[in-house]
């Protein structure tokens, strides 16, 4: 069994060079278990014959004129709550276009309309074409969509062009697809997160603090809720929009997140302690402002409580996950740190404002260490690489869980 058994592919065929290679993408499908669909829009009919597809299907071929295809009135409807998936391979200019604007002109880009699961598409075009700015524009909006576009490939193309536009090779694409459907583990998952820094106040007028901006943990809110968890969301003070049906409660000082922590941790699954939060708490507030005219102050500090190893440590069935930012020895520092809080998986970067990642940048680089591997996730977008990060824990987590229900029998 793996992820892609007895799922219900829907495979979209459309006008390129590229259709060739939809016969050995049903191929894979059908060896990975899927029942499978076929709709072929008018121009494939030029590239691929229907005959190849339904006997490698074992399924009748659908095609644009629904009267031929179907038998039902709302065939577009059907299709679209059968479908478990629907990818789209070759996938031309067209119909990205198309999709990227919502058009609904055929028996395919109709189901596209109506389907509320994930589409993937595999690009393949000239390379003019790929880049053509309104080609370039609907790929921003099928981002937005969500619509997943696997490749394409940078190579030769049969007109003697050479550049962006291949289609990703059809092991590829299955690929893909099986790493992009494994998130679906995260639906009915309950997720605790806290980010930004915290503020130890001195006086009334003055606070110790970190450069946490909060993006990475609120990234991490919007990864996971797009993986179908369930998320609450615990911050320090930040100037970040909240994330749409993630429920968020705001804190100032560590021992506030301690309380809010505490308080909540018990009814999830996951806790991800992105928040930076002080180590270092002072002793004595001084109620009234300290003064100008003193040359020094000494303000004592006392540590405060490790919130993240105290969770990891009185909820062992809670899956826990730390962030570390090391200025140094970012491997040795990191594995100390997932041994000695007894975490379950901890994301590690190196904390340098000169490299413009980490604190307060919207990128970021990472390394992620768990007891089972190691995962460098390259320079990108914090959004990014949250996405990468939850799906890892989607995939330590479902191991988790099963090794604990087997230790249950
Ligand atoms: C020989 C030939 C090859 C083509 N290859 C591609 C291609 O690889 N990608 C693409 O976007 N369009 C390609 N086209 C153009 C499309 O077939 C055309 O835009 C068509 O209207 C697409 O319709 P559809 O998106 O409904 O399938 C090709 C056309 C011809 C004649």
């Amino acid at each position: 069994m793996d992820i892609l058994t007895d799922k219900n592919v829907l495979l979209g065929i459309t006008g390129s060079i590229a259709a060739y290679k939809a016969a050995d993408i049903v191929s894979r499908l059908k060896k990975e278990g899927c029942n499978v669909k076929v709709i072929m829009t008018k121009s494939s009919e030029l590239f691929i014959t229907e005959t190849t597809l339904e006997a490698l299907s074992n399924n009748k071929v659908l095609s644009e004129d629904t009267s031929n295809s179907t038998k039902s009135n709302f065939a577009h409807l059907d299709l679209a709550k059968w479908a478990d998936i629907i990818l789209i391979a070759p996938c031309t200019a067209n119909f990205m276009n198309k999709l990227g604007n919502g058009h609904g002109d055929g028996l395919l880009s109709t189901i596209c309309l109506a389907f509320t699961k994930t589409i993937f598409i595999a690009p393949a075009m000239n390379p003019d074409m790929w880049n053509n700015k309104v080609t370039q524009a609907s790929i921003d909006k099928l981002n937005a969509a969500e619509i997943k576009i696997i490749g394409p490939n940078y190579g030769s193309h049969a007109c003697g062009d050479i550049g962006y536009g291949r289609m990703s090779n059809p092991e590829k694409i299955i690929e893909r697809i099986k790493e992009k459907s494994k998130i679906t583990n995260l639906s009915g998952c309950r997720i605790l997160i806290t980010a930004g820094p915290t503020r130890e106040p001195i006086d009334p007028v003055r606070f110790l603090s970190n450069y946490s901006s909060g993006k990475m943990g609120f990234a991490m809110a919007v990864a996971a809720k797009s993986m179908g968890a369930s998320v609450e969301l615990i911050s320090g003070p930040v100037a970040i929009e909240s994330v749409k049906d993630v429920k968020t409660s705001y804190i100032e000082t560590s021992s506030e997140m301690l309380n809010a922590v505490m308080s909540r941790v018990q009814d999830f699954d996951i806790f991800i302690s992105t928040a930076a939060i002080a180590d270092y708490k002072p002793i004595n507030y001084s109620t009234s402002k300290h003064k100008k005219n003193e040359n020094n102050i000494n303000i004592e500090f006392t540590r405060g409580t490790d919130i993240l190893k105290t969770v990891s440590e009185k909820y062992k069935n809670i899956f826990t996950v730390g962030f570390a930012a090391e200025t140094d020895s970012l491997q040795k520092n990191t594995i100390e740190k997932l041994h000695k809080k007894n975490l379950d998986m901890i994301v590690g970067n190196i904390a340098n404002h000169e490299l413009g990642l980490g604190f307060e940048s919207d990128y970021n680089k990472v390394t992620i260490f768990s007891h089972n591997g190691t995962k460098e996730i390259d320079e990108d977008k914090k959004t990014n690489i949250a996405l990468n990060i939850v799906d890892f824990i989607a995939e330590e987590y479902s191991r988790k869980i099963k090794i604990v229900k087997s230790d249950a029998k």
